[in-house]
């Protein structure tokens, strides 16, 4: 879907824009969106589900990226919203999001995160455990108020990337567990409520996964506990299944996601097959994308600084940002890919390791990667970090997070700032000695 080009100069250009000039005009670090490829994968996801003639919702899990701009952007391709805190509903709400379509998402849903969701007419709970049943319950009573909700059940399949894992009792902070009878108590608390409406279930099996396989076993294991459901509780029709995210992208040529529409078929064909089996009707499908829709289409410039060389060893090229704009290598291993923006007609005659500038040995973006021999002041531009780079990014060593810019036909766009000095002094006060210590 990318918009990637090479421009005459032998600079990176995205969305038809030279990547070194925007690393002059808006300084670096810098998160750089391809606003034409979210689009075509929003597209994508939802012209899968339209050829296959079902109900269904496509919730971009906003955790992966949030600010005003792309959550404006999601409006306008028609798709609901995954929210996790107060902050992430705050943000949705000023972005001008329609609050019905946003789901409310999270393991300790706050009180007043739930009284604030409640009071914002958000469209759906996925309730994730007893504590939030109970106080979901009582907030509604106290406002007069219904709320549609999901329960999130731990499905037993856990996607290791490639493996996936079938765990009896579930191990997770998530969800409700089934083989305890958890689900089944939560099902009836649901049911016995005025306010809670239950709509249907919800699982998420995990991120980064390649193939179609484990959402089909967390299909057949959730329909396999439905039809036991559906016999047992009159009064409950389900109408949602929600199978979550954690559709793969490539970070490295190693990486090979399936398309869109792949997954989406998949997931629609087990849904039909399964509950065709238990003669019960197709529900509503829903899905929750986070980096598949906005993890390619970012880069993260950055202007390359220090080069330690230590002979026969190793060759250290450090950028002026790092863990704190990138915490993914450092948290998880990460790996990622990254050329020389403005050099891109060189050959890549080196290996190297690029190095953030934060003080910890750990913070460390990319190790051993072939680039042509680099000078201070080139840019490098580090791939797909679209998803959880700027969402996660953080002001250790008081560095300020970077700007974050989207270009689309040749032009620019600044949707988020860059930090200041002052943004990072903002909220502190000034110490008041309370001692009367003389001597
Ligand atoms: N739905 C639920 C319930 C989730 O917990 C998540 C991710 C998603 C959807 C979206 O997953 P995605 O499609 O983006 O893979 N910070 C980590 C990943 C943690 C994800 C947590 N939940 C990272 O940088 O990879």
């Amino acid at each position: 879907f990318s918009t990637h080009t090479v421009n005459e100069k032998g600079h990176i250009q995205i969305g038809g824009v030279d990547v070194v000039e925007l690393s002059r005009e808006y300084g670096t670090p810098l998160y750089v969106y391809d606003v034409e490829d979210i689009k075509q994968r929003m597209v994508a996801f939802k012209e899968a589900f339209d050829a296959e003639g079902v109900s269904y919702q496509i919730a971009y899990a906003s955790k992966a990226f949030s600010c005003i701009a792309i959550i404006q952007l999601m409006k306008e391709y028609g798709m609901s919203l995954d929210v996790v805190s107060g902050g992430e509903l705050y943000t949705a709400l000023h972005a001008g999001f329609p609050p019905e379509q946003i789901h409310f998402h999270g393991n300790n849903k706050l009180p007043e995160e739930i009284e604030f969701a409640v009071k914002s007419g958000v469209g759906c709970f996925v309730v994730d455990n007893f504590y939030e049943l109970d106080l979901l319950n009582e907030i509604l009573k106290n406002n007069n108020r219904t709320m549609d909700i999901l329960l999130r059940i731990t499905p037993g399949v856990e996607a290791h990337t490639h493996d996936y894992i079938s765990t009896g009792q579930e191990d997770s902070k998530f969800g409700f567990d089934i083989n305890s009878g958890q689900a089944d108590l939560a099902i009836e608390k649901s049911l016995a409520s005025q306010y809670l409406q239950l709509q249907g279930f919800h699982s998420h099996i995990g991120s980064q996964i390649f193939e179609e396989e484990g959402f089909i076993l967390a299909v057949e294991a959730m329909v396999r506990e439905i039809k036991r459901w559906n016999d047992k509780y009159a009064n409950f029709t389900l109408n949602v299944l929600n199978v979550g995210g954690g559709f793969g992208i490539r970070y490295t040529q190693d990486d090979a996601p399936l398309s869109p529409g792949r997954y989406v078929s998949a997931i629609v064909q087990a849904v039909r097959e399964q509950m065709g089996a238990i003669g019960l009707p197709v529900p509503e499908i829903w899905i929750e994308p986070g980096r598949a829709l906005v993890g390619e289409a970012g880069t993260t410039l950055y202007t390359i600084g220090s080069v330690k060389d230590i002979p026969n060893v190793r060759k250290y090229v450090s950028v002026d940002g790092g863990m704190t704009d990138n915490i993914r290598p450092a948290l998880y291993e990460a790996e990622y890919e990254a050329d020389v923006a403005n050099r891109m007609n060189d050959a890549r005659n080196e290996t190297v390791s690029i190095a953030g500038k934060c003080c910890e040995s750990g913070d460390m973006l990319i190790w051993d990667i072939a680039l042509p021999s680099v000078q201070q002041g080139d840019i490098l531009a580090v791939y797909s970090t679209g998803a959880y780079g700027y969402s996660m990014a953080n002001n250790y060593n008081r560095i300020e997070r970077p700007g974050v810019v989207f270009v689309e036909n040749g032009q620019a766009q600044l949707v988020v700032k860059r930090e200041t000095y002052e943004d990072l002094l903002k909220q502190d006060l000034r110490y008041q000695s309370q001692s009367n210590c003389t001597s």
